[in-house]
């Protein structure tokens, strides 16, 4: 059994990644940790909590970092909607964390599990970045990082250069970077080509007729009417569920290439922005090639 911890700004794209996670029972979800991302973080622990409901699981969720390291918090209402959920009318409201808080537990699991924690981050990095920072000696036990975040060759979806999870928080994504983690990076330009949504593919999904697949589609409200007016059609990104679907079956993989990355602090304009470099300690792993079908078919398997 898999030992997976899962770090979440719980918007639309990251509550289907959980609902893929808490519906496969060949792991055990250990902790879902809360961070400041798409939404304030007591809003992403209310997504979190629902989702975890929805899913009629028992997973603990813990409340973390409000804010990131060095920067105000710059959040996403525009693409998510006001609750992060598609302001669907969802009740988004009163659920309770589990006491505790997310970077002593991230710090906690990764001792308790041994060497076999593996970690998928679904929104900047800051509680990462900071249980790293406290006790150094969890970076050579956690077994993989799946990050969601950076785009390594093509433009950003927050600026041109930049994914938004880097650029919320770049100084957290460096110090993880650096840090010498076992690191997947499953980036925007992966996203981007094997993890769209256009109508057609949105159609087979509501063809399921479950609640998590009617959830994971109505969610995407929002998203949709943003694309819609910003470029004209309906055809959206879930990288989240990318990012999870490679965590929990890394066969989806074709190509991949490890290289030396590093986060650009220093010029506001390409803040977050990856710096490649083919020579260096090779700190990171970042998809080249995945099977779109591979991965459509774990999304539309968890949904049932
Ligand atoms: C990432 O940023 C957020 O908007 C999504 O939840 C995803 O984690 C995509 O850039
Ligand atoms: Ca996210």
């Amino acid at each position: 059994m898999r030992h997976i911890l899962i770090d979440t700004d719980t918007g639309s794209d990251d509550a289907v990644a959980l609902v893929m996670a808490l519906n496969n029972s060949k792991i055990s979800i250990e902790a879902i940790t809360i961070v400041a991302g798409n939404i304030p973080v007591e809003q992403g622990l209310q997504n979190a909590l629902y989702t975890v409901d929805l899913c009629n699981k028992k997973t603990p969720v813990y409340l973390g970092e409000g804010k990131p390291l060095k920067r105000p918090l710059r959040t996403s209402e525009f693409f998510h909607g006001q609750d992060g959920l598609g302001d669907i009318g969802l009740d988004l409201k009163g659920r309770k964390a589990t006491e505790g808080n997310a970077i002593d537990i991230i710090i906690e699991k990764v001792y308790q599990l041994g060497n076999n924690l593996e970690i998928v981050a679904l929104g900047p990095l800051t509680n990462l970045a900071i249980a790293i920072k406290r006790d150094p000696r969890i970076i050579s036990k956690i077994k993989n990082c799946f990050i969601m975040g950076g785009t390594a060759f093509g433009p950003g979806n927050i600026t041109p250069f930049s994914e938004f999870n880097f650029w919320v928080d770049p100084e957290a994504a460096e110090i993880v970077l650096q840090s010498g983690m076992k690191i997947t990076m499953i980036d925007w330009d992966a996203t981007k080509k094997y993890a769209w949504f256009d109508s057609k593919t949105i159609k087979s999904i509501n063809k399921i007729n479950t609640p998590l697949s009617k959830f994971s589609m109505d969610i995407q409200n929002n998203p949709k009417k943003y694309k819609k007016k910003k470029y004209g059609n309906e055809t959206i990104e879930l990288a989240d569920p990318l990012a999870m679907a490679i965590a929990l079956d890394p066969s989806i993989v074709m190509e991949s290439k490890k290289y030396n990355v590093k986060i650009n602090l220093s010029n506001e304009e390409h803040r977050g922005e990856n710096i490649l470099n083919e020579k260096g300690k090779k700190n990171t792993t970042i998809i080249l090639k995945a099977s779109r079908k591979k991965f459509l078919d774990i999304f539309k398997k968890s949904l049932t």
